[in-house]
């Protein structure tokens, strides 16, 4: 049997996914492919995920812009997608299509492979999307957190800010300016350095992390460091593998040990 899997969004131009899944169909001896489809058009997504069933696509990757409007697309889910109200991983099966979300598992690992102590600190989290839909609910295991949620649109920040069990407080880009804190978390997809807004007086003290991944520093984590010398720099390629993982067993059921520190030297070349 072919196992075909793949990713949906756009832009995915630079997309790490397909190297990732490759080597983990190599690694469990099982014959499939992952196929990257940029879908400019969000219209034509629902045509798409019919597309796909008929190609008999065991499911698909779900990415920007996507998370949010494949979550109204789906009619079953497991229960942090169903949560989160956030999709970045679709099953089809005979009912229709099931939702998951493996961002969450992902960035949670993110947070651990990194030595983040996350207990009891205070956090800036930039942007409102799919992806800070899933940090959000991952911080909810941890105690004494103080949040403060930044966007562009105010309503989706608080949107998002109803899903957490902490303090936490929508505001907009401007009043960043004001805020104290230990951590600072991108989640936006501005992917050039369009990070205009950061050109303020934030105290940040221990550690910025940018859920976005790239080799290297990415944008985001550039001009962090430019402003704050000081603090430790995390990209988002240990939650991307680390979710990866995760949609890959949810897809063939396989577990297998893999040694991330090997993977992102020998596999990702780091
Ligand atoms: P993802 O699934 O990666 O979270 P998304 O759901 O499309 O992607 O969310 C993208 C996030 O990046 C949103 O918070 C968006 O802000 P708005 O809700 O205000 O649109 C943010 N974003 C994208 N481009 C941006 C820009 N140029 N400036 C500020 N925020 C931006």
């Amino acid at each position: 049997m072919y196992v075909n899997i793949g990713i949906i969004g756009t832009p995915l131009t630079h997309t790490l996914s397909p190297i990732v899944h490759n080597c983990f169909f190599s690694a469990t001896c099982i014959n499939g492919g992952y196929t990257v489809f940029d879908i400019k058009d969000s219209s034509k997504l629902e045509k798409s995920l019919d597309f796909l069933r008929e190609h008999h696509f065991v499911g698909v990757n779900v990415t920007h812009p996507y998370k949010e409007k494949i979550y109204e697309l789906c009619n079953d889910y497991d229960k942090l997608a169903e949560y989160s109200k956030a999709v970045n991983l679709i099953k089809f099966n005979d009912k229709g299509i099931k939702g998951y979300n493996t961002d969450i598992y992902g960035v949670d690992q993110l947070f651990t492979l990194n030595n983040i102590k996350v207990d009891k600190s205070s956090i800036i989290i930039l942007g409102a999307g799919g992806a800070s839909r899933a940090l959000v609910t991952a911080l909810n295991k941890y105690t004494n957190l103080d949040i403060y949620i930044a966007n562009r649109s105010i309503e989706k920040a608080e949107a998002v800010a109803n899903l957490s069990m902490h303090n936490i407080t929508a505001i907009p880009y401007d009043k960043l300016s004001s805020i104290d804190s230990d951590i600072i978390i991108n989640t936006t997809s501005i992917h050039n350095s369009d990070f205009d807004f950061l050109n303020l007086g934030m105290n940040i003290r221990d550690c910025a992390i940018d859920l976005q991944y790239s080799n290297g520093l990415t944008p985001f984590l550039d001009v962090i460091k430019r402003r704050y010398p000081h603090l430790k720099l995390v990209n988002g390629i240990d939650m991307l593998i680390m979710q990866a993982y995760k949609s890959f067993n949810i897809w063939t059921g396989r577990e297998f040990e893999f040694d991330i520190k090997y993977f992102k030297i020998n596999v990702i070349k780091l």
